[in-house]
Protein backbone atom coordinates (compact mmCIF):
# COMPACT_ATOMS: atom_id res chain seq x y z
CA UNK A 1 0.00 0.00 0.00
CA UNK A 2 1.47 3.42 -0.82
CA UNK A 3 0.34 6.68 0.62
CA UNK A 4 1.56 10.48 -0.38
CA UNK A 5 4.00 10.17 1.22
CA UNK A 6 5.10 7.47 -1.08
CA UNK A 7 4.80 9.51 -3.94
CA UNK A 8 6.52 12.36 -2.06
CA UNK A 9 9.74 10.26 -1.83
CA UNK A 10 9.82 9.04 -5.26
CA UNK A 11 9.56 12.81 -6.26
CA UNK A 12 12.56 13.68 -4.28
CA UNK A 13 14.83 11.01 -5.37
CA UNK A 14 13.84 12.27 -9.30
CA UNK A 15 14.76 15.70 -7.88
CA UNK A 16 17.78 14.39 -6.73
CA UNK A 17 17.93 13.60 -11.01
CA UNK A 18 17.43 16.42 -11.96
CA UNK A 19 19.98 18.41 -10.07
CA UNK A 20 22.85 16.37 -11.54
CA UNK A 21 21.50 16.78 -14.71
CA UNK A 22 21.44 20.35 -13.97
CA UNK A 23 24.93 20.21 -12.74
CA UNK A 24 25.79 18.35 -15.74
CA UNK A 25 24.54 20.01 -18.49
CA UNK A 26 24.86 23.57 -17.11
CA UNK A 27 27.98 25.75 -15.93
CA UNK A 28 29.56 24.57 -12.44
CA UNK A 29 27.45 27.23 -10.83
CA UNK A 30 24.41 25.50 -12.15
CA UNK A 31 23.56 28.57 -14.37
CA UNK A 32 22.25 28.09 -17.94
CA UNK A 33 24.76 30.42 -19.99
CA UNK A 34 23.83 30.97 -23.51
CA UNK A 35 26.40 29.65 -26.52
CA UNK A 36 27.90 32.13 -29.10
CA UNK A 37 27.02 32.15 -32.64
CA UNK A 38 29.25 30.90 -36.01
CA UNK A 39 29.71 33.94 -38.34
CA UNK A 40 28.54 31.53 -40.98
CA UNK A 41 25.18 31.61 -38.99
CA UNK A 42 25.41 35.01 -38.50
CA UNK A 43 25.31 35.85 -42.04
CA UNK A 44 23.59 32.76 -43.88
CA UNK A 45 21.09 31.99 -40.80
CA UNK A 46 20.65 35.25 -38.63
CA UNK A 47 20.93 38.52 -41.14
CA UNK A 48 20.26 36.19 -44.33
CA UNK A 49 22.85 37.60 -45.90
CA UNK A 50 26.33 36.61 -47.82
CA UNK A 51 29.04 35.37 -45.22
CA UNK A 52 31.36 37.49 -47.79
CA UNK A 53 29.71 40.85 -47.21
CA UNK A 54 29.40 40.21 -43.04
CA UNK A 55 33.05 39.50 -43.42
CA UNK A 56 33.85 42.71 -45.64
CA UNK A 57 31.97 44.79 -43.65
CA UNK A 58 33.82 43.56 -39.93
CA UNK A 59 37.15 43.88 -41.69
CA UNK A 60 36.30 47.40 -43.09
CA UNK A 61 35.40 48.89 -39.59
CA UNK A 62 37.38 47.31 -36.62
CA UNK A 63 34.72 49.56 -34.35
CA UNK A 64 32.30 46.71 -34.89
CA UNK A 65 32.33 43.95 -32.61
CA UNK A 66 34.26 41.20 -33.90
CA UNK A 67 33.61 38.20 -31.90
CA UNK A 68 36.19 35.69 -30.71
CA UNK A 69 38.16 33.31 -33.00
CA UNK A 70 38.42 29.94 -32.15
CA UNK A 71 41.19 27.95 -31.04
CA UNK A 72 42.19 26.29 -33.95
CA UNK A 73 39.83 27.55 -36.70
CA UNK A 74 39.03 30.97 -38.71
CA UNK A 75 35.37 31.31 -37.77
CA UNK A 76 34.51 34.15 -35.45
CA UNK A 77 32.02 33.40 -32.75
CA UNK A 78 29.84 35.98 -31.44
CA UNK A 79 27.38 36.49 -28.50
CA UNK A 80 24.02 37.27 -28.86
CA UNK A 81 24.55 41.05 -27.65
CA UNK A 82 27.34 41.41 -30.27
CA UNK A 83 24.81 40.54 -32.73
CA UNK A 84 22.41 42.95 -31.58
CA UNK A 85 24.75 45.70 -32.00
CA UNK A 86 25.40 44.24 -35.22
CA UNK A 87 22.22 45.12 -36.10
CA UNK A 88 22.25 48.14 -34.91
CA UNK A 89 25.35 49.22 -36.72
CA UNK A 90 24.58 47.85 -40.07
CA UNK A 91 22.68 48.53 -42.90
CA UNK A 92 23.19 45.53 -46.35
CA UNK A 93 21.97 47.68 -49.70
CA UNK A 94 20.99 50.50 -47.71
CA UNK A 95 18.78 48.50 -45.94
CA UNK A 96 18.67 48.46 -41.98
CA UNK A 97 18.80 45.17 -40.15
CA UNK A 98 16.62 45.89 -37.53
CA UNK A 99 13.16 43.51 -37.90
CA UNK A 100 9.80 45.38 -37.86
CA UNK A 101 7.77 46.68 -35.46
CA UNK A 102 4.77 49.15 -35.46
CA UNK A 103 6.10 52.50 -33.57
CA UNK A 104 3.97 53.95 -30.92
CA UNK A 105 2.23 49.94 -30.08
CA UNK A 106 2.80 47.90 -27.21
CA UNK A 107 4.20 44.81 -27.16
CA UNK A 108 1.95 41.46 -29.40
CA UNK A 109 0.52 38.88 -27.44
CA UNK A 110 0.72 35.39 -28.35
CA UNK A 111 -0.52 32.41 -26.87
CA UNK A 112 0.44 28.72 -27.64
CA UNK A 113 -2.61 26.57 -26.37
CA UNK A 114 -4.56 23.58 -26.80
CA UNK A 115 -5.75 21.49 -23.61
CA UNK A 116 -4.12 18.23 -25.63
CA UNK A 117 -1.10 17.61 -23.31
CA UNK A 118 2.17 16.57 -25.61
CA UNK A 119 1.03 18.79 -28.57
CA UNK A 120 4.07 20.23 -28.73
CA UNK A 121 3.34 23.92 -26.63
CA UNK A 122 6.15 24.16 -24.65
CA UNK A 123 8.29 22.99 -27.82
CA UNK A 124 6.77 25.38 -29.88
CA UNK A 125 6.43 28.85 -27.54
CA UNK A 126 10.40 28.05 -26.72
CA UNK A 127 11.67 27.77 -30.13
CA UNK A 128 9.57 30.62 -31.48
CA UNK A 129 11.05 32.64 -28.12
CA UNK A 130 14.46 31.45 -28.95
CA UNK A 131 14.15 32.05 -33.07
CA UNK A 132 12.49 35.65 -32.08
CA UNK A 133 15.58 36.81 -30.09
CA UNK A 134 17.94 35.76 -33.13
CA UNK A 135 15.43 37.76 -35.20
CA UNK A 136 16.60 40.96 -33.20
CA UNK A 137 13.37 40.84 -31.00
CA UNK A 138 12.81 41.92 -27.26
CA UNK A 139 10.92 39.07 -25.81
CA UNK A 140 8.62 38.46 -23.07
CA UNK A 141 7.59 34.74 -21.67
CA UNK A 142 4.80 34.14 -19.40
CA UNK A 143 4.57 30.25 -18.34
CA UNK A 144 0.98 29.29 -17.42
CA UNK A 145 1.73 26.48 -16.98
CA UNK A 146 2.34 24.32 -13.09
CA UNK A 147 4.82 21.53 -15.05
CA UNK A 148 7.02 24.95 -15.20
CA UNK A 149 8.74 23.21 -19.09
CA UNK A 150 9.05 26.54 -20.14
CA UNK A 151 10.64 27.84 -17.42
CA UNK A 152 12.89 24.59 -16.81
CA UNK A 153 13.97 25.09 -20.42
CA UNK A 154 15.29 28.77 -19.90
CA UNK A 155 17.06 27.97 -17.08
CA UNK A 156 14.73 28.58 -14.01
CA UNK A 157 14.16 26.03 -11.48
CA UNK A 158 14.18 27.79 -8.39
CA UNK A 159 11.36 29.93 -8.49
CA UNK A 160 9.00 31.13 -5.44
CA UNK A 161 5.47 30.79 -6.04
CA UNK A 162 4.31 34.12 -5.49
CA UNK A 163 6.53 35.33 -8.60
CA UNK A 164 4.12 33.33 -10.83
CA UNK A 165 0.93 34.00 -12.74
CA UNK A 166 -0.29 32.84 -9.68
CA UNK A 167 0.98 35.64 -7.53
CA UNK A 168 -0.43 38.02 -10.56
CA UNK A 169 -3.61 36.99 -9.97
CA UNK A 170 -3.66 36.94 -6.43
CA UNK A 171 -2.15 40.61 -7.05
CA UNK A 172 -4.45 41.67 -8.99
CA UNK A 173 -7.92 40.50 -6.15
CA UNK A 174 -6.25 42.85 -3.65
CA UNK A 175 -5.99 45.90 -5.75
CA UNK A 176 -9.32 45.00 -7.72
CA UNK A 177 -10.90 44.98 -4.35
CA UNK A 178 -9.23 47.71 -2.98
CA UNK A 179 -10.14 49.86 -6.20
CA UNK A 180 -14.07 48.44 -6.23
CA UNK A 181 -14.17 49.25 -2.46
CA UNK A 182 -12.50 52.85 -3.35
CA UNK A 183 -15.59 53.49 -5.88
CA UNK A 184 -18.14 52.31 -3.57
CA UNK A 185 -17.20 54.89 -1.15
CA UNK A 186 -16.69 57.63 -3.38
CA UNK A 187 -20.04 57.25 -5.54
CA UNK A 188 -22.88 58.99 -3.82
CA UNK A 189 -24.96 56.11 -3.90
CA UNK A 190 -21.89 54.27 -2.36
CA UNK A 191 -22.92 53.31 1.16
CA UNK A 192 -25.66 50.76 -0.40
CA UNK A 193 -22.48 49.26 -2.56
CA UNK A 194 -21.47 45.76 -0.43
CA UNK A 195 -17.80 46.56 0.62
CA UNK A 196 -15.33 43.39 0.26
CA UNK A 197 -13.39 42.15 2.90
CA UNK A 198 -10.27 39.96 1.73
CA UNK A 199 -9.27 37.22 4.86
CA UNK A 200 -5.63 38.23 6.18
CA UNK A 201 -4.24 35.13 4.44
CA UNK A 202 -4.94 37.21 0.46
CA UNK A 203 -4.06 40.62 1.94
CA UNK A 204 -1.15 39.59 4.59
CA UNK A 205 1.06 37.92 1.66
CA UNK A 206 1.76 41.89 0.36
CA UNK A 207 1.73 40.84 -3.13
CA UNK A 208 -0.03 43.94 -3.66
CA UNK A 209 2.77 46.02 -2.69
CA UNK A 210 5.00 43.95 -5.93
CA UNK A 211 6.20 46.05 -8.66
CA UNK A 212 5.17 44.47 -12.38
CA UNK A 213 8.83 44.08 -13.01
CA UNK A 214 9.13 42.16 -9.91
CA UNK A 215 7.32 39.16 -11.52
CA UNK A 216 10.05 39.49 -14.42
CA UNK A 217 13.14 37.26 -13.92
CA UNK A 218 16.27 37.22 -16.68
CA UNK A 219 17.07 34.07 -18.60
CA UNK A 220 20.20 33.39 -20.48
CA UNK A 221 19.33 35.31 -23.18
CA UNK A 222 19.85 38.68 -23.10
CA UNK A 223 16.78 39.79 -24.80
CA UNK A 224 14.34 37.01 -23.41
CA UNK A 225 12.67 37.87 -20.02
CA UNK A 226 10.06 35.34 -18.21
CA UNK A 227 7.34 35.42 -15.75
CA UNK A 228 8.35 31.59 -14.86
CA UNK A 229 5.85 29.14 -13.10
CA UNK A 230 6.90 26.45 -10.54
CA UNK A 231 5.40 23.23 -9.34
CA UNK A 232 3.68 24.47 -6.73
CA UNK A 233 1.81 26.60 -8.40
CA UNK A 234 -0.32 23.89 -9.29
CA UNK A 235 -2.49 24.66 -6.42
CA UNK A 236 -4.32 28.27 -8.75
CA UNK A 237 -6.61 26.65 -9.84
CA UNK A 238 -8.25 25.38 -6.41
CA UNK A 239 -7.20 29.13 -4.96
CA UNK A 240 -8.63 31.20 -8.17
CA UNK A 241 -11.40 29.32 -7.61
CA UNK A 242 -11.76 30.73 -4.00
CA UNK A 243 -10.96 33.96 -5.01
CA UNK A 244 -13.85 34.27 -7.21
CA UNK A 245 -16.21 33.48 -3.72
CA UNK A 246 -14.01 35.83 -1.79
CA UNK A 247 -14.79 38.68 -5.08
CA UNK A 248 -17.54 37.49 -7.69
CA UNK A 249 -16.94 41.07 -9.51
CA UNK A 250 -13.13 40.43 -9.53
CA UNK A 251 -12.56 40.13 -13.45
CA UNK A 252 -10.54 36.77 -12.87
CA UNK A 253 -9.52 35.95 -16.72
CA UNK A 254 -8.42 39.59 -16.88
CA UNK A 255 -5.77 39.99 -14.51
CA UNK A 256 -3.23 39.06 -16.52
CA UNK A 257 -4.13 40.87 -19.29
CA UNK A 258 -3.94 44.31 -17.01
CA UNK A 259 -0.81 43.35 -15.31
CA UNK A 260 0.88 43.25 -18.99
CA UNK A 261 -0.94 46.36 -20.04
CA UNK A 262 1.08 48.33 -16.91
CA UNK A 263 4.41 46.85 -18.58
CA UNK A 264 5.68 50.31 -20.89
CA UNK A 265 5.03 49.58 -24.31
CA UNK A 266 8.10 49.81 -25.63
CA UNK A 267 9.36 47.25 -23.02
CA UNK A 268 9.05 44.24 -25.36
CA UNK A 269 8.29 43.71 -28.66
CA UNK A 270 6.62 39.80 -28.19
CA UNK A 271 5.08 38.47 -25.30
CA UNK A 272 4.32 34.49 -26.29
CA UNK A 273 2.19 32.68 -23.42
CA UNK A 274 2.83 28.52 -22.85
CA UNK A 275 -0.19 27.48 -21.74
CA UNK A 276 -1.16 24.61 -19.72
CA UNK A 277 -2.73 21.28 -20.92
CA UNK A 278 -6.58 22.43 -19.59
CA UNK A 279 -9.09 25.12 -19.74
CA UNK A 280 -8.89 26.84 -16.64
CA UNK A 281 -8.21 30.49 -14.67
CA UNK A 282 -4.65 30.29 -15.70
CA UNK A 283 -5.54 29.10 -19.29
CA UNK A 284 -8.87 31.64 -19.43
CA UNK A 285 -6.01 34.18 -18.31
CA UNK A 286 -3.65 33.50 -21.29
CA UNK A 287 -6.20 33.45 -23.82
CA UNK A 288 -8.05 36.62 -22.69
CA UNK A 289 -4.47 38.27 -22.65
CA UNK A 290 -3.29 37.40 -26.05
CA UNK A 291 -4.20 38.89 -29.36
CA UNK A 292 -3.15 35.74 -31.51
CA UNK A 293 -4.28 32.20 -30.63
CA UNK A 294 -2.11 29.76 -31.86
CA UNK A 295 -3.14 25.75 -31.23
CA UNK A 296 -0.08 23.61 -32.00
CA UNK A 297 -1.58 19.83 -32.46
CA UNK A 298 0.06 16.59 -33.53
CA UNK A 299 -0.99 15.43 -37.27
CA UNK A 300 -3.07 11.90 -35.86
CA UNK A 301 -7.10 11.64 -35.87
CA UNK A 302 -7.08 11.71 -31.91
CA UNK A 303 -5.49 14.67 -31.70
CA UNK A 304 -7.13 16.38 -34.37
CA UNK A 305 -10.58 14.84 -32.33
CA UNK A 306 -9.26 16.78 -28.86
CA UNK A 307 -7.66 20.13 -31.20
CA UNK A 308 -11.89 20.15 -32.55
CA UNK A 309 -12.94 19.77 -28.69
CA UNK A 310 -10.43 21.98 -27.55
CA UNK A 311 -11.76 25.20 -29.92
CA UNK A 312 -15.53 24.20 -29.09
CA UNK A 313 -14.70 24.31 -25.18
CA UNK A 314 -13.23 27.47 -25.05
CA UNK A 315 -15.27 29.09 -27.45
CA UNK A 316 -18.17 28.40 -24.87
CA UNK A 317 -15.69 29.20 -21.49
CA UNK A 318 -15.13 32.71 -23.88
CA UNK A 319 -19.24 33.01 -24.32
CA UNK A 320 -19.60 32.68 -20.74
CA UNK A 321 -17.14 35.65 -19.96
CA UNK A 322 -20.17 37.68 -22.03
CA UNK A 323 -22.18 36.67 -18.75
CA UNK A 324 -19.80 38.40 -16.16
CA UNK A 325 -21.35 40.17 -13.73
CA UNK A 326 -18.87 42.98 -12.97
CA UNK A 327 -17.89 45.90 -15.11
CA UNK A 328 -14.39 45.89 -16.76
CA UNK A 329 -12.58 48.66 -14.85
CA UNK A 330 -11.62 50.42 -18.19
CA UNK A 331 -14.70 50.17 -19.50
CA UNK A 332 -13.63 47.63 -22.12
CA UNK A 333 -16.49 44.80 -22.96
CA UNK A 334 -15.35 41.22 -21.73
CA UNK A 335 -16.36 39.85 -25.28
CA UNK A 336 -13.00 38.77 -26.57
CA UNK A 337 -11.61 39.59 -29.93
CA UNK A 338 -8.93 37.68 -31.69
CA UNK A 339 -6.48 39.45 -34.47
CA UNK A 340 -6.00 36.46 -35.71
CA UNK A 341 -6.39 32.15 -34.82
CA UNK A 342 -3.99 29.92 -36.04
CA UNK A 343 -3.59 26.04 -36.03
CA UNK A 344 -0.16 24.65 -36.39
CA UNK A 345 0.88 20.87 -36.98
CA UNK A 346 3.56 19.59 -34.91
CA UNK A 347 6.03 16.58 -35.30
CA UNK A 348 5.05 16.08 -38.19
CA UNK A 349 6.45 13.43 -40.98
CA UNK A 350 6.21 14.57 -44.63
CA UNK A 351 6.85 11.42 -45.80
CA UNK A 352 3.88 9.36 -43.59
CA UNK A 353 0.83 9.32 -45.71
CA UNK A 354 -1.41 9.71 -43.17
CA UNK A 355 0.19 12.72 -41.67
CA UNK A 356 -0.34 14.31 -44.85
CA UNK A 357 -4.22 13.16 -44.57
CA UNK A 358 -4.60 15.28 -41.62
CA UNK A 359 -2.78 18.00 -43.04
CA UNK A 360 -5.04 18.22 -45.48
CA UNK A 361 -8.52 17.20 -43.84
CA UNK A 362 -7.16 19.93 -40.92
CA UNK A 363 -6.75 22.60 -44.51
CA UNK A 364 -10.00 21.65 -45.97
CA UNK A 365 -11.98 22.27 -42.09
CA UNK A 366 -10.24 24.88 -41.02
CA UNK A 367 -9.26 26.34 -44.51
CA UNK A 368 -6.24 29.72 -43.98
CA UNK A 369 -6.23 29.17 -40.21
CA UNK A 370 -4.12 26.26 -40.70
CA UNK A 371 -0.69 27.40 -41.69
CA UNK A 372 1.37 26.87 -44.24
CA UNK A 373 4.93 25.35 -42.81
CA UNK A 374 3.89 22.20 -40.08
CA UNK A 375 6.83 21.34 -37.68
CA UNK A 376 8.45 18.53 -38.52
CA UNK A 377 8.91 15.85 -36.09
CA UNK A 378 13.19 15.60 -35.40
CA UNK A 379 15.44 13.47 -33.23
CA UNK A 380 17.21 16.56 -33.08
CA UNK A 381 14.40 18.11 -30.62
CA UNK A 382 14.74 14.80 -28.63
CA UNK A 383 18.62 15.56 -28.52
CA UNK A 384 18.68 19.24 -27.40
CA UNK A 385 16.00 18.22 -25.01
CA UNK A 386 18.28 16.20 -23.55
CA UNK A 387 20.62 19.15 -22.78
CA UNK A 388 17.60 21.10 -21.74
CA UNK A 389 18.21 23.24 -24.79
CA UNK A 390 16.44 24.89 -28.16
CA UNK A 391 17.82 23.54 -31.75
CA UNK A 392 19.11 27.07 -31.80
CA UNK A 393 20.93 26.81 -28.40
CA UNK A 394 22.38 23.45 -29.35
CA UNK A 395 25.77 24.04 -30.89
CA UNK A 396 25.50 22.43 -34.40
CA UNK A 397 28.99 20.58 -34.02
CA UNK A 398 27.26 18.47 -31.33
CA UNK A 399 24.81 16.67 -33.81
CA UNK A 400 24.64 15.90 -37.26
CA UNK A 401 25.41 18.66 -39.03
CA UNK A 402 21.97 17.87 -41.18
CA UNK A 403 19.55 16.85 -38.79
CA UNK A 404 20.71 20.22 -36.80
CA UNK A 405 19.84 21.91 -40.01
CA UNK A 406 17.08 20.43 -40.97
CA UNK A 407 15.77 20.76 -37.97
CA UNK A 408 16.21 24.18 -37.68
CA UNK A 409 14.70 25.03 -41.12
CA UNK A 410 11.61 23.27 -40.23
CA UNK A 411 11.23 25.89 -37.27
CA UNK A 412 12.72 28.96 -39.02
CA UNK A 413 10.05 28.41 -41.58
CA UNK A 414 7.17 27.75 -38.92
CA UNK A 415 8.42 31.03 -37.12
CA UNK A 416 8.46 33.39 -40.27
CA UNK A 417 5.24 32.70 -40.46
CA UNK A 418 4.59 33.17 -37.21
CA UNK A 419 6.19 36.54 -37.40
CA UNK A 420 4.19 37.66 -40.23
CA UNK A 421 0.84 36.86 -38.67
CA UNK A 422 1.97 38.58 -35.78
CA UNK A 423 3.24 41.66 -37.91
CA UNK A 424 -0.58 41.29 -39.06
CA UNK A 425 -2.09 41.24 -35.74
CA UNK A 426 -0.11 44.46 -35.09
CA UNK A 427 -1.71 46.40 -37.73
CA UNK A 428 -4.60 45.98 -36.30
CA UNK A 429 -3.92 46.64 -32.34
CA UNK A 430 -5.10 50.02 -31.82
CA UNK A 431 -2.17 52.76 -31.01
N1 LIG B 1 9.01 18.60 -33.60
C1 LIG B 1 9.24 17.65 -32.68
N2 LIG B 1 10.02 16.58 -32.98
C2 LIG B 1 10.25 15.62 -32.06
N3 LIG B 1 9.77 15.63 -30.82
C3 LIG B 1 8.99 16.65 -30.45
C4 LIG B 1 8.68 17.72 -31.36
N4 LIG B 1 7.88 18.61 -30.71
C5 LIG B 1 7.71 18.12 -29.46
N5 LIG B 1 8.36 16.94 -29.30
C6 LIG B 1 8.41 16.12 -28.09
O1 LIG B 1 7.08 15.83 -27.69
C7 LIG B 1 6.94 15.89 -26.28
C8 LIG B 1 5.85 16.87 -25.88
O2 LIG B 1 6.21 18.15 -26.30
P1 LIG B 1 5.88 19.45 -25.44
O3 LIG B 1 6.34 19.31 -24.04
O4 LIG B 1 6.35 20.63 -26.23
O5 LIG B 1 4.29 19.40 -25.48
P2 LIG B 1 3.24 20.25 -24.61
O6 LIG B 1 2.05 20.45 -25.47
O7 LIG B 1 3.89 21.47 -24.08
O8 LIG B 1 2.93 19.24 -23.43
P3 LIG B 1 2.05 19.57 -22.12
O9 LIG B 1 0.64 19.51 -22.58
O10 LIG B 1 2.39 18.49 -21.18
O11 LIG B 1 2.43 20.92 -21.66
C9 LIG B 1 8.30 16.28 -25.74
O12 LIG B 1 8.99 15.13 -25.34
C10 LIG B 1 9.00 16.92 -26.93
O13 LIG B 1 10.39 16.78 -26.86
MG1 LIG C 1 3.96 22.16 -22.11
Amino acid sequence: MYSHADLAKLQSQSLKMQGHIRQRTFSPEMEKTLRRFSSWEVAELIFKINPSTLRGRLAADPSLPQGLVEEDGRQRWYSLDEINELRRKLRIKNQPLMPPRPAGKRAIRAAIANFKGGAGKSTVALHFAHAAALDGYRVLCVDFDPQATLSHSMGLSDVAEEFTVWGIMARDLTRETERMNNAAAGAESGTALPRRKLPASVTGMGLSDLRVTDFIKPTSWPTIDLVPSCANAAFVEFASAQYRHLNPEWSFFAAVSRYLDALPDDAYDMVIFDCPPAIGYQSMNAVFAADVLYIPSGPGYWEYDSTTSFIGQLSEALEDLGRFPGALPDGATPEKMFADVRFLLTRFEPANDLHRAMQSAFGQVFKSHVTQHPIEMTRAVEQSGRFLSSIYEMDYRQMTRETWRRARMSFDRAYDEFRATLLGAWDKLED
